[in-house]
């Protein structure tokens, strides 16, 4: 996003600046025959690392892959929403490695490692039997889908 940005302010430049040039132009008169060509590559310039910077970065970032979790399992974009949901969720009171959490209030999903079914029964309906208190329905609907594919996914490796 930030990239993204950051390229439209290097066009937006290059638009003004050309602008700019070409109004100056005609008043200077003559221009020496160089000048012409030493903005065709300044414009060139402007391009290569307004676009190509930005694009280059956009592909690399593509590589090491946002959809691959913190230990290297491959994962699917609903678990990968699923992993966001986690960590602003559960992160606080569960352990998961994957999610880089460490919270002790309730039981430590690597050990635990729940299957998905579980996972989204425990979210639907909160859980208390002694350890302490998870509340019922943090979230909803496909997140809590999301979610238990994540912890299904992850918990253990
Ligand atoms: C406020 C703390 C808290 C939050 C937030 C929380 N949990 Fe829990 N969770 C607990 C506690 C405490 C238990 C253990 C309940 C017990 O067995 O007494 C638990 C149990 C579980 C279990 C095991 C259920 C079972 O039957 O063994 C799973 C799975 C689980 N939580 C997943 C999640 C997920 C996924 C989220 C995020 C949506 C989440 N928890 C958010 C506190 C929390």
């Amino acid at each position: 996003m930030t990239i993204l940005l950051i390229a439209a302010a290097f066009i937006a430049i290059a638009i003004l600046v050309a602008l700019v040039a070409m109004r100056a132009g005609p008043r200077k008169g003559p221009e020496p025959s160089g000048g012409n060509a030493g903005f065709a590559i300044f414009m060139v310039l402007i391009v290569v690392f307004g676009l190509g910077a930005p694009a280059y970065a956009l592909v690399n970032n593509a590589d090491t892959s946002p959809t691959e979790g913190k230990d290297g399992v491959e994962l699917t974009t609903a678990q990968s929403e699923g992993r966001d949901m986690f960590i602003h969720n559960c992160a606080t009171c569960h352990t998961l490695s994957d999610a880089g959490s460490t919270g002790m209030v309730g039981p430590n999903l690597d050990e635990l490692r729940p299957p998905k079914a579980l996972v989204v029964d425990a979210i639907a309906k909160g859980r208390a039997r002694g350890m302490g208190q998870m509340p019922a329905g943090l979230v909803g609907g496909q997140d809590a889908e999301n979610i238990g594919d994540y912890v299904s996914a992850v918990a253990g490796r």
